[in-house]
């Protein structure tokens, strides 16, 4: 045997035995020619005791740190013991060892915390994968496939493979192609997901498909995207949106239970893709903490957001409100005893390129009742209490307000109020809220190009009611200034998010599933028919074949992992990842290939821009 025992198992209980470990060598500590070794495998470390003069087999070659070794002797008692980790009561006294491989210096220290940078560890990624902290991401991720894996076994899923060779699925990023040599001049495309695959799928009649699957978008990178990525791909027939949300609320609640041992307690709760724009300011709110949004120019009344009042702020000569397109307010706890040096460094921190805004106005609501602003000129005490109160304030906090164009000073409202939440610590790792965010607009404008744009992918179906107007309504926007009144604008989709943490991990919709509003959606977003027949031929086809009602969900998987593991980097839980120009820095990958391949693909290579 090889090994009788892991570097993670032996204990008090198992003194005296002889026992053989096999791993590599973590550190070494000298004294004199007592050696003591730190063994790690997949399962921890355990301490050896060896005397070197005891070993000639290390006479002349001595350990160094990750070498392979096989060592056997007796398990003791130590005297001096580390209760941190669970072998830390003993210690190997060593009678025998054997070197299997030897190591040049690794060029960081495999350690928790490691001295190596970003872009060494992920060049030597094989040894970066040996740190505990990594291997504990990628065994999380696993059990996330596992119990993801167990759940939808139990509800007749079955897990379906669908090519990568495929043609382009749009789903909103640049195609990843590949030349064929078989047929010059032509190109796959990878699958941005497998989309149509699964809606064929239910054509078919596999009424419950999933499939953990590699997804492939060349679009800009973050610490959310990665080129390459996997999804949790799932697709139902014979169900209606609910179905879908209680299904994946159960696969969700099943992940926390089995990976995180958290019940999830509750519904999760229900929010319109409208209500998630106006209370939160985006698409995919972190409702772990309040903070609403009030909007102190518009008097739409929307459901959680605070109560409306146009008037509070109408022309008080105030010419950055007067002025304003919208005006959006917080309400921060505690904030009123802010220094006004913290508030010029919050002034800074909305001014930032990334944000863009013209300056911060601020309300301090002291807890003493009374009220100061930095437009005290323009707003008397009286109406200041009123913006308070219209902001739901409480004595102590500070009303923090923005003003501009609608679109980038709703982003900008809800980038503070996250910063804020982060710099508070109401974002807390530790805790999970999810939340479904429903009806999504079907189309959004695209200036550029005077058309609609399908805001999920093409293939999702309008809300039930909203079909009618779909189909009696040509999609050609004649008038692009008043594009907002065309029937189009207003269309909900029926499809759906999953929010964690302010995270989207997941999302799907309600299928089309009848030809001719098939056809109707290319139609609107500016496709020819010949065009749409010669890219979705295949599927406008297999929908005049008894195409069943259907839809599905897609979990972005590495996200879900990272948040679950606590870190806002996918990175972490991918084992070869890429970096953020796309590139896998240990294989050297993309590169050049030789001019015979290049021949044999019918492929010459421009050099100009
Ligand atoms: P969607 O495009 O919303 O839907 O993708 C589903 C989920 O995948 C994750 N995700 C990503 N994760 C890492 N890197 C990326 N580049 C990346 N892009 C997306 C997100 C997202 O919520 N076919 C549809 C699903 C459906 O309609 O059933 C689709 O792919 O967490």
């Amino acid at each position: 045997m090889f090994r009788t025992h892991t570097c993670g198992e032996l204990g008090l209980a198992n003194l005296n035995q002889e026992v053989t470990l096999a791993g590599w060598v973590q550190t070494l500590r000298k004294f004199g020619s007592i050696t003591f070794v730190d063994l790690r495998d997949r399962y921890g470390i355990t301490q050896l005791l060896l005397d070197e003069t005891q070993h000639s087999s290390l006479a002349g070659s001595p350990l160094g740190r990750e070498y392979v070794i096989q060592a056997t002797g007796i398990v003791s008692e130590r005297s001096s013991k580390n209760l941190q980790i669970p072998t830390g009561e003993i210690e190997i006294k060593v009678g025998k060892i054997v070197i299997l491989n030897k190591s040049v210096t690794p060029p960081f220290t495999i350690q928790d915390d490691t001295d190596g940078g970003d872009d060494l560890r992920m060049k030597f990624r094989y040894l970066d994968l040996r740190r505990q902290v990594v291997k504990k991401n990628i065994e999380l991720r696993y059990a996330v496939n596992r119990a993801a894996r167990n759940y939808l076994h139990q509800k007749h899923f079955i897990d379906i493979e669908t090519p990568f060779l495929i043609k382009s699925t749009p789903e909103g990023a640049r195609d990843f192609v590949v030349p064929s040599r078989m047929n010059a001049g032509q190109f796959y495309a990878l699958p941005q997901s497998p989309q149509t695959f699964k809606q064929l799928l239910m054509v078919s009649g596999y009424d419950r498909y999933y499939q953990v699957v590699k997804c492939f978008r060349d679009e800009d990178l973050r610490a959310d995207r990665q080129p390459e990525f996997t999804q949790i791909d799932c697709e139902m027939s014979f169900i209606e949106q609910n179905d879908i949300l209680e299904m994946f609320e159960g696969l969700i609640k099943y992940i926390f239970k089995e990976v995180k041992g958290i019940e999830y307690k509750g519904e999760i709760e229900r929010m319109t893709w409208e209500d998630a724009m106006w209370v939160y300011g985006n698409d995919k709110p972190d409702i772990r903490f309040d903070m609403k949004i009030a909007n102190l120019k518009s008097p739409i009344k929307r459901k959680g957001a605070v109560e409306a009042g146009g008037w509070i702020i109408a022309n008080a000569g105030f010419p950055v409100f007067d002025n304003a397109e919208t005006v959006l307010a917080i309400s921060v706890p505690g904030g009123a005893t802010w220094t006004r040096k913290q508030f010029d460094e919050l002034t800074d921190w909305v001014k930032r390129p990334q944000i863009g805004m013209q300056g911060l106005v601020y309300i301090r609501y002291n807890e003493d009742g009374t009220i100061k602003s930095s437009v005290d000129k323009f707003y008397s005490e009286e109406k200041l209490l009123s913006i308070a109160s219209y902001c739901q304030s409480q004595k102590g906090d500070v009303i923090l307000i923005l003003a501009g164009r609608e679109e980038k000073t709703r982003k900008a409202i809800s980038d503070l109020r996250l910063e804020l939440g982060e710099r508070l610590g109401l974002r807390k790792k530790d805790e999970y809220t999810l939340l479904w965010v429903l009806d999504f607009p079907l189309f959004e404008y695209s200036e550029e190009d005077n058309r609609w744009v399908a805001r999920h992918h093409p293939f999702t179906a309008p809300k039930p009611d909203q079909i009618s107007t779909m189909i009696n309504h040509d999609p050609v926007i004649s008038n692009p200034e008043l594009y907002l009144e065309h029937p189009y604008a207003n269309i909900k989709a029926n499809a759906y998010d999953m929010v964690l943490n302010g995270n989207e991990i997941g999302g799907g919709s309600i299928r089309i599933y009848q030809r001719e509003l098939q056809e109707k959606m290319f139609d609107a977003l500016g496709m020819t028919r010949e065009e749409a027949n010669h890219k979705f031929g295949f599927l406008l086809g297999a929908f005049e074949y008894g195409a069943p009602p259907h839809g599905g969900i897609a979990f972005g998987f590495d996200r879900l992992c990272a948040i679950l593991g606590g870190s806002e980097s996918i990175r972490d839980f991918i084992a070869f990842p890429k970096n953020n120009s796309g590139r896998d820095v240990m294989l050297d990958a993309p590169s050049t290939i030789d001019e015979k391949q290049l021949r044999e693909l019918f492929i010459e290579i421009r050099t100009e821009k």
